[in-house]
């Protein structure tokens, strides 16, 4: 049953479930430091620093509780064998702590460590008003290239009119779970966001433009970009 509070609250949601492979490392990425703090605390802290959002819950992987408790910060043990499924995983957690179907969910990779107060709050801004929802994004600034399986081009393809999606992507909880859940069958094959879910149930998500700057920490180089932009952004 979906249920509406008189004042939709806003929700933080952090899968941190990966295993991180690309990045290397004796522990996933979201718990290695960066500027000396683990990953996943860098994007809380930003969370936690908007007085709208009324609680940041972070999903981590079975077994993994020890790990996230040495980083300081309470937890959902939930997460699943994809994003999409500790995603999903997460939000009927929070559905059976309290949280109404029509309040909001930020969705927010723990990799992305460079989110700050002020991003969220204009994703929040933009998305408010709207009946849906929606995404930070970022138009594409390259040139893309499609690859044959020989690692040769194979054509260029228009850049006109495309966007990175990027997180946090903000809905309204119960439309999500619900886009999630006709996934669930398949194991969430090709839902790689929130937004995908949401449009494959026939909505359109806002856009909302991002920052270069909220990168998703991947591979072993990006960890030192992470730490100079954040030790750079320091008052
Ligand atoms: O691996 P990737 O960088 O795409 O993961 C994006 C986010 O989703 C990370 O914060 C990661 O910890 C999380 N994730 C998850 N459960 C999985 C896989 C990834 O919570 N099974």
């Amino acid at each position: 049953m979906h249920t509406t509070p008189t004042q939709p609250r806003c929700f933080a949601l952090l899968p941190c479930a990966g295993s991180g492979s690309r990045a290397g490392g004796a522990v996933p990425k979201q718990y290695q430091p960066v500027a000396g703090v683990p990953m996943v605390r860098h994007a809380l802290a930003a969370f936690r620093a908007v007085p709208r959002i009324a609680r940041a819950l972070v999903v981590v992987a079975p077994g993994d509780g020890a790990l996230a408790a040495q980083a300081g910060f309470s937890v959902a043990d939930c997460g699943g064998a994809t994003r999409a499924e500790s995603v999903f995983n997460g939000l009927n957690a929070l559905l059976t702590q309290g949280v109404h179907t029509g309040d909001w969910v930020l969705v927010h990779d723990a990799a992305r460590c460079l989110i700050t107060p002020t991003l969220i709050d204009a994703l929040i801004d933009a998305c408010l008003p709207d009946a849906v929802g929606g995404l930070l994004a970022l138009p594409l600034a390259d040139t893309l290239k499609q690859t044959d399986d020989g690692g040769k081009v194979a054509a260029t393809i228009d850049r006109a009119g495309k966007w990175l999606a990027q997180t946090p992507q903000m809905f309204r909880i119960g439309l999500l779970r619900d886009a999630l859940a006709a996934h669930a069958a398949s194991g969430f094959a090709g839902i790689t966001d929130e937004a995908s879910a949401v449009e494959a149930a026939g909505y359109q998500p806002l856009l909302v433009r991002g920052s270069a700057r909220n990168l998703k920490v991947t591979y072993p180089e990006d960890f030192a970009l992470a730490e100079a932009i954040l030790r750079n952004s320091r008052p």
